[in-house]
C-alpha cells in the first residue's frame, strides 16, 4: 500500500498525465483495469483564472473517476493561488504541480521545466502552495534542464521543505524532451534523499519496465504515460506481474476491439459527435498497434468522419484472425525481451 498525505493507493502505478489525451473517457476506460489514482493533463493557472471554457471542460469529472489528481502549470503566484480557489470545490485528491513540461512555449515564461532553473524560487511557490490548501500537494520535476545542469536532487530537497507530500520525477532533462531513454540513476538518487514517497516517470512501457523501475531507483511508486495509450490492459497486467512475477497474457483481439469501441462511445458522449471521430484516430493508431496488416484500416481511420464509419472499422478489425497472430506473441517472449 502507497500513501500519498492522506491518500491510501492499494496498487504502486498511476495514469500519468498527458496533455490532449487523459481526458474522462481516457481515465475512465483505464480505471476499468485496476488504475486507480489518475491525472488530468496538465491545466493553466491563468486559463483557469481567465474562465476558458476548454479549460473548464478539462477540469470535469464524475464521482466513479476517482481518486483523481489535478496538475497546475503556471509561474504567477497570484494566479496560482485564485487557481486553487476555484478549484477548491472539486476536491481533488491530490493537487500535483507542473515543474516538467519540456515545450518551449512553456519554459520560455518560466513555467513547466522553466521552474527547474531557480530550484528554490520552485521551493518558496510550492510553500505558499501547501500554505493554500487542504489537498495534500505534489510536484512533479524533471532530471534538470539539460546534461550540463541535473539539479533533481537540489530541487527535490528544496520541494520537500516546502512541506510537499509526494515528488513525481521524470528522469530526463527537459532537454531531452521525450527523446533518449530514462535515467534511473537520478531518479534513485532523488528517492535516496526525500523522505516522502517519490514516483518514478519514464519508460513504463510493460509490466517488465515497471518492474525494471522499481529495481533500478527504490522509489515507491511508478506513473505510467505513453505505456497506456491504446494499451489500458498495463494496469491490470503490472498488478499482476507485481504479484505473481509471471507475464500475463496479452488481451485478445475481440477485448481490444470491445474497448474500442466503448472509448469511441464515451468520446462521442463528453467531446461530441464531430469532433469525437477526429479524437478517436489517435487511438485507433496505438490500439492497433503490434496487430498484424493493419495499416489499410489505419489509413481509413484518418479518413473516418463519423461514429458509424470508425465502428465499421472497427468490426472489421475484431473480424479478421489474421491481425491476431502478432499481437498475441507481443505476451511472451516479446515482453520478456523489452
Ligand atoms: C503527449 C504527452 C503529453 C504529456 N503531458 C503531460 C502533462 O500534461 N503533465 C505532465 O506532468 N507530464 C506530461 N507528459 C509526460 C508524462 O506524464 C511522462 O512523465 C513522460 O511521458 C515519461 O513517461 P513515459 O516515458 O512512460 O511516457 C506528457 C507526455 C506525453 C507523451
Amino acid at each position: 500500500m502507497l500513501k500519498i498525505g492522506s491518500l491510501t493507493l492499494n496498487y504502486p502505478f498511476i495514469l500519468a498525465p498527458m496533455a490532449g489525451i487523459t481526458d474522462l473517457p481516457f481515465r475512465m476506460i483505464c480505471r476499468r483495469y485496476g488504475c486507480e489514482l489518475a491525472f488530468i493533463e496538465m491545466i493553466s493557472a491563468k486559463a483557469l483564472v481567465y474562465k476558458n471554457r476548454k479549460t473548464e471542460k478539462m477540469i470535469a469529472t464524475r464521482p466513479e473517476d476517482r481518486p483523481l489528481g489535478i496538475q497546475l502549470i503556471g509561474a504567477d503566484l497570484e494566479f496560482i493561488l485564485k487557481a486553487l480557489d476555484i478549484i477548491r470545490k472539486y476536491e481533488y485528491e491530490i493537487i500535483d504541480f507542473n515543474a516538467a513540461c519540456p515545450v518551449t512555449k512553456v519554459t520560455s515564461k518560466g513555467e513547466g521545466a522553466g521552474m527547474m532553473k531557480e530550484p528554490r524560487k520552485l521551493g518558496q511557490l510550492l510553500k505558499a502552495i501547501v500554505a493554500h490548501t487542504d489537498t495534500p500537494v505534489t510536484v512533479k520535476i524533471r532530471a534538470g534542464w539539460d546534461e550540463k545542469s541535473v539539479n533533481a536532487r537540489e530541487s527535490a530537497l528544496y520541494a520537500q521543505d516546502a512541506g510537499i507530500q509526494g515528488l513525481f520525477i521524470h528522469g530526463r532533462t527537459r532537454a531531452q524532451g521525450y527523446s533518449g531513454s530514462v535515467d534511473y540513476d537520478v531518479i534513485r538518487e532523488v528517492k535516496e534523499a526525500l523522505n516522502i514517497p517519490v514516483v518514478g516517470s519514464g519508460d513504463v512501457f510493460s509490466p517488465l519496465h515497471a518492474k525494471k523501475m522499481f529495481d533500478e531507483t527504490g522509489c515507491d511508486c511508478v506513473a505510467i504515460a505513453r505505456g497506456a495509450l491504446g494499451n489500458p490492459w498495463i494496469f491490470r497486467e503490472t498488478a499482476e506481474f507485481l504479484k505473481t512475477g509471471k507475464v500475463p497474457q496479452r488481451p485478445h483481439i475481440h477485448e481490444v476491439a470491445d474497448i474500442m469501441a466503448a472509448h469511441l462511445r464515451s468520446i462521442v458522449d463528453y467531446h461530441g459527435p464531430v469532433a469525437a471521430p477526429v479524437v478517436f484516430r489517435k487511438l485507433f493508431v496505438w490500439y492497433t498497434k503490434g496487430f498484424r496488416d493493419v495499416k489499410p484500416l489505419k489509413d481509413r481511420a484518418f479518413r473516418a468522419e463519423t461514429e458509424e464509419e470508425m465502428l465499421e472499422l472497427i468490426a472489421e478489425f475484431r473480424g479478421n484472425e489474421r491481425h491476431c497472430q502478432t499481437a498475441m506473441s507481443v505476451s511472451g517472449n516479446d515482453l520478456l525481451e523489452m
